[in-house]
């Protein structure tokens, strides 16, 4: 080719690249981030207008070396296949990675606590910071929410997937934000906690508290003591089979939960509410003889005999393979509704039980009675019925997890026409369960009292994940809220609108939730 064929060739390729160039820099479609329904509603939005968008070629970079990383890349990766049918590969990188990808990293920001996150959108990139593992899962939960809703199904919807562009900055205002299932009145499976945890996740929830053992049954295996599941397993509520976790299958929860950032708070319900051991092992009734399993659904009236000393035997055994297959630090020793145990007998049985809760190297949480007792140094007392007793627990320098039944019971009924549930507390309906600051409940306790909120959903009337899910939902988000975003920022005229239009996820995801008249439904979640 002659120097100047060459050059004329050249010419037409540059103009050429200057025409691609141009046509391909189209302007992406405007997406307001500010507008977006996120619940709990972030600290800090910061909108610039414009959008990013997950495209067939988008990958999920993460930091090499950081631990703790690759699962969450991995777990959003699983998220966003399904319905936009794009491969989503997950990738290890030293560096910044190219345009058009998602990349999660840890960093060292003065304004992030430990859970907190930061996400900067641009039309080029999704970047995710947080100081700790913990914070960047949370940072995907949001990432999840910025997307349509179609992202939740599991088959393949049409897009286009944007995401708005700019700053969220967010972190929690309380470090335990919780739910309670009683697995003990209705037994529910490992696959059914697993759902449960996965929905829990979503809200930014990091402690799910299982309620191990009451009157009705048993659900943990203890090697040393058998009986307790094969006979005080084998029944629930209303006489159904129940069942039992064996310890490989606690192991697995806790792992699974542990990977979704949430831990485990497993509670062994004591001297009350303990007819289902009774009813196993003779030698733990003050008369010697077993008691009859029980099926029905009234409290208060089964005692641990608190002057034999195989009950601390007894104790000692079950809190031992407790606390050796949990990770998390907590172990909870209910305490509540001791109605036939003496105040005088109660009161050295709880403080023996923490102790016995220390030597296996945790922390003890309790329903509020045990504030009648003397508390050990990190004793938490979970406040659900007498304010007076939390606030005894908070005169011996205790922390309190908010619980109040009239407020934060999932098993509370709606109003007079619900029919799951029960309303010994209070009709509890959306707002109600909503509109509330842990701060200000209790006249004295104040903020730095107080370690976090917790939502507990009793199983008398719920039966299965159907059911369990139309008490959780919708209050159960609400209550995430409240222990995450401040008290300044919420109000219900404004969560629901926001709430309203999260329906419409709700059914993407599946989810059985109560379409409760206070809330303005999106025209298309409406039920
Ligand atoms: C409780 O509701 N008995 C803690």
């Amino acid at each position: 080719m002659s120097r100047k064929k060459r050059k004329i060739l050249m010419n037409i390729l540059l103009i050429a690249g200057i025409f691609i160039s141009t046509t391909s820099c189209v302007k992406k479609t405007p997406v307001d981030l500010s507008k977006e329904t996120l619940i709990p509603k972030p600290v800090s939005v910061t909108a610039t207008n414009s959008s990013f968008e997950i495209t067939n070629k988008t990958r999920i970079y993460f930091n090499k070396g950081s631990d703790g990383i690759e699962s969450t890349a991995k777990y959003l990766a699983e998220i966003l296949r399904p319905s936009t049918g794009f491969p989503v590969q997950v990738k290890s990188t030293l560096k910044k990675p190219k345009s058009g990808n998602i990349y999660l990293s840890l960093t060292d920001n003065k304004n992030l606590s430990e859970e907190g996150y930061e996400l900067v959108i641009t039309e080029k990139m999704v970047q995710l910071t947080a100081n700790q593992p913990a914070g960047l899962f949370h940072g995907v939960q949001t990432i999840r929410q910025l997307l349509p809703d179609e992202i939740e199904l599991k088959t393949h919807a049409g897009g286009p997937w944007l995401i708005g562009t700019g700053t969220i900055l967010d972190y929690p205002e309380y470090e335990y934000r919780g739910a309670m299932l009683d697995v003990a009145r209705h037994f529910f499976g490992v696959e059914d906690v697993k759902q449960f945890i996965d929905q829990l996740a979503l809200y930014k929830i990091n402690y799910l508290h299982l309620h191990l053992s009451d009157d009705q049954g048993w659900r943990i295996e203890i090697k040393s003591w058998p009986n307790l599941t094969l006979h005080g397993g084998s029944t629930e509520v209303g006489g159904g089979e129940g069942g039992f976790y064996t310890q490989e299958q606690y192991i697995d929860l806790v792992h699974y939960a542990a990977e979704r950032f949430i831990t485990i708070v497993p509670e062994i319900d004591m001297p009350g509410h303990t007819n289902a051991a009774l009813s196993s092992y003779p030698e733990l009734n003050c008369n010697g003889k077993a008691t009859k399993l029980y099926t029905g659904t009234r409290v208060g009236f089964s005692t641990l005999c608190t002057k034999k000393e195989v009950t601390y035997t007894f104790i000692d055994d079950v809190i031992g393979e407790l606390a050796s297959m949990t990770t998390g630090p907590y172990i909870h020793i209910g305490g509540d509704e001791s109605h036939v145990t003496p105040m005088k007998e109660y009161i050295p049985f709880i403080n023996r039980v923490q102790e016995i809760v220390l030597k296996h190297g945790k922390m003890v949480i309790g329903w509020d009675e045990i504030a009648h007792s003397a508390l050990k140094p990190n004793t938490v007392v979970q406040y659900w019925s007498l304010a007076k007793n939390a606030k005894k627990g908070v005169g011996q320098g205790a922390k309190v997890l908010m619980s109040p039944a009239k407020r934060a019971y999932l098993d509370m009924q709606y109003d007079s026409t619900t029919t799951l549930g029960l309303h010994w507390a209070a009709y509890v309906e959306v707002d109600s369960s909503y509109s509330w600051d842990p701060e200000k409940l209790v006249p004295g306790i104040t903020k730095e009292d107080i370690l976090g909120v917790e939502a507990p959903l009793w199983t008398e009337t719920i039966t299965n994940m159907n059911d369990l899910e139309y008490m959780v939902f919708p209050r159960l988000p609400g209550l995430a809220e409240i222990g995450w975003t401040p008290a300044a920022d919420r109000s219900w005229d404004e969560y629901k609108v926001r709430l309203g239009k999260h329906g419409k996820r709700m059914q993407a995801l599946g989810i059985n939730y109560y379409p409760s008249p206070l809330v303005p439904w999106d025209e298309k979640s409406a039920k």
